[in-house]
């Protein structure tokens, strides 16, 4: 190493002359140190000194001193054979190590300075270097404290000051609005700073920015920064955003009505608001102006006028009066409130009383409102017409009910007034649906009814001509359908008397009365038809039979057969032996539409009216028939 050093020393020697070459000849001692060595405060720097001496030399002595403005304190030295180095200055904090660095610990700000390492050998000469120890520590975190009292216009004003603490070296604060670097300008901007050096030889750094400020300043988010070296490297630390409040007067004042924002309608709680555009608000008071005189009136609020449960009444000018006082100026709103009303509607029913059937009736509906209205019929739910007027020409005994009128403000959601009216339409008792011939059995049990409706409710009363009074061994039961309708079953077992008479049912209220007679046959014997087998495995009594249907069946199935048969005879149909036949058309439309006659079940037999004795005519009973109807 040192060969190599020396050959490479030589050729320095060769190639660069005069200085490094006469050098060279005052001594062969090189000491090498590096420029600069960074250390942090309460840290340990070392501070290296490597030195070459000639080959077959030793050493004499290595010294370390520090340069106190230009004079040199010896720090520690060593001379070979020597047990430990001796410390002269800065006991307990330096060592030397056996490669003969400096070794500081507990590094304080005092500490920066140039350090010198001499290294003697000699003959062989004295050689030294130096370094400079460059201490530093980071300042703490920027705190902001902002003047208390707020900024006005067009003065300078004592925005805030900056304080960080203990850095090494001195720190730099600056100033950012929005993150715009505020600078010094002396009229608008102007910021001072303050360093002091403590105890501890730390620097505490102080800024304070005062400004002009505008209106707008008031948006603005202000923050200041420290700026530091920490062991070579720039660094910075933020102190918290901070905004800043700014004093001007009020211009102008604006007043609203701020809740609710839709038209208001009575029952409303309204809101009115007033607002300078000054800083602090101004002093509000509120008037009511009515012919031309202004009434006070009271605000809990500043700048805020509650209004509960407002009526037609409290319509009218209102007037905020604002004054502000940075300017002793009176400024001055007015709004305009309008509150909407809807009477509850009123029903005039002509005629007033109760109404006949085929008599007319007027329902009208009236109200008022500060605002167009919308009129709507309804009864039971389902409008019937929307209009104020409702015209029902000759009333029948259904237009009885509850009718409600409607009226609304389709301008103003939510007004709306219902009012009800019932209407009672009296009524003749009408009977329904009667037969007027039925044919009994003798010895079976007969059993008739009559459905009455009228308004009020029908009486019924059952008699016969035989006696005109009712037969024993008859029994009457009547139930109440509805409050208009009552349906009565009159039964009795068919003697000869009753073949021969006829019986009765008459209704009757107080609006008139009606009646029915039923006329009594003997029911003839079944018939058999062409091709129309007959069941008679339902036999039960009293089941009602009406000829006209059950006429137009035996007659269809009479044809049906009689098609049936001829069909047969041209040997188109396959005919077998169960009851069920289809006529069709190839396999492939056999999805294609069939009505099915299921013939199991009269249709007569729903009726109100049932009559007869004896089995069901049960015309369609052999079982099910398919008619295709593209045939
Ligand atoms: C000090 O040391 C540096 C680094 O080894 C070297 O470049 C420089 O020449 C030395 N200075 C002297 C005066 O020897
Ligand atoms: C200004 O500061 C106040 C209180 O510190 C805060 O409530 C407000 O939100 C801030 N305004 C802005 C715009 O940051
Ligand atoms: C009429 O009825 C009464 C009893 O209900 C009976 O005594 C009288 O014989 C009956 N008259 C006739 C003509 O059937």
């Amino acid at each position: 190493m040192r060969r190599c050093r020396l050959a490479r020393f030589a050729l320095g020697c060769l190639f660069f002359l005069a200085s490094h070459c006469s050098r060279g000849a005052d001594g062969n001692v090189e000491v090498s140190m590096s420029d600069v060595v960074e250390a942090e405060v309460g840290k340990t720097a070392i501070i290296r000194c490597g030195f070459s001496i000639p080959v077959n030399s030793t050493y004499a002595y290595v010294n370390w001193f520090y340069m106190d403005s230009h004079v040199r304190k010896k720090i520690i030295y060593m001379v070979p054979g020597m047990e430990s180095p001796e410390e002269l200055e800065l006991k307990g904090r330096v060592r030397m190590g056996e490669d003969f660095a400096l070794t500081v610990s507990k590094v304080t700000p005092q500490d920066a300075k140039v350090y010198v390492c001499q290294v003697g050998a000699g003959s062989a000469g004295v050689g030294e270097n130096r370094t400079e120890l460059r201490v530093s520590k980071a300042p703490e975190t920027p705190e902001v404290k902002v003047a208390d009292s707020a900024a006005s216009l067009s003065v300078m004003n004592e925005i805030a000051v900056c304080v960080s603490r203990n850095g090494y070296p001195t720190p730099a604060i600056t100033w950012y609005k929005d993150e715009n670097l505020l600078e010094s300008d002396g009229e608008e901007i102007n910021i001072r700073f303050t360093i002091t050096k403590e105890s501890s030889g730390l620097f505490t750094v102080s800024s304070s920015l005062s400004a002009q400020v505008t209106k707008e300043d008031r948006k603005a988010i202000f923050h200041c920064q420290v700026n530091y070296s920490l062991m070579g490297a720039n660094k910075t630390s933020r102190s918290n955003a901070f905004n800043i409040s700014v004093n001007y007067p009020s211009v102008n004042i604006s007043f609203v009505i701020s809740e609710p924002n839709r038209e208001i309608k009575e029952g409303d709680k309204v809101t009115l608001l007033c607002e300078g555009d000054g800083n602090p608000p101004p002093e509000y008071t509120f008037f009511r102006v009515k012919n031309g005189t202004e009434e006070k009136l009271q605000s809990t609020d500043t700048g805020k006028l509650v209004l509960e449960n407002v009526m037609r009444k409290d319509s009218g000018l209102y007037q905020c009066q604002a004054f502000d006082l940075q300017s002793m100026d009176e400024l001055k709103a007015d709004v305009k409130l309008s509150v909407n009303y809807l009477e509850i509607p009123t029903i005039t029913k002509d005629p007033p009383r109760h109404l006949k059937e085929g008599d007319n009736l007027l329902l009208t509906c009236g109200s008022s409102s500060s605002k167009p209205l919308e009129f709507q019929w309804k009864k039971e739910g389902k409008v019937i017409v929307r209009e104020r007027v409702l015209n029902i020409t000759d009333v029948t005994h259904e237009a009885s009910g509850s009718y409600s009128c409607i009226v609304s403000v389709p301008e103003i959601p939510g007004l709306s007034h219902r009012k009800q009216v019932s209407v009672n339409v009296h009524s003749k008792p009408r009977l329904f649906p009667v037969e007027e011939v039925v044919f009994v059995h003798e010895g079976k049990l007969l059993s008739l009814t009559c459905a009455a409706v009228s308004n009020p409710r029908p009486s019924i009363l059952w008699t016969t001509s035989v006696n005109s009074t009712l037969m024993p061994n008859s029994t009457i039961i009547t139930t109440d359908v509805s409050n208009e309708q009552r349906n009565s079953t009159f039964s009795v077992f068919v003697t000869k008397e009753i073949l021969e008479s006829e019986i009765r049912c008459s209704a009757r209220n107080n609006q008139g009365e009606a009646s029915h007679r039923f006329k009594m046959r003997p029911r003839i014997e079944e018939q058999t038809t062409a091709g129309s087998p007959t069941s008679t495995k339902q036999g039960s009594e009293s089941q009602g039979v009406i000829i006209v249907p059950i006429v137009i069946c035996i007659l269809a199935i009479a044809l049906l057969g009689a098609v049936l048969y001829f069909l047969h005879k041209k040997g188109k149909l396959p005919c077998g032996r169960s009851g069920k036949q289809e006529i069709t058309k190839p396999e492939a439309h056999k999805d294609e539409i069939v009505v099915e006659v299921k013939s199991d079940k009269l249709p007569e037999e729903a009726g109100l009216l049932q009559g007869a004795d004896s089995e069901k005519r049960s015309a369609g009973d052999q079982g099910e028939k398919y008619i295709d109807l593209r045939n």
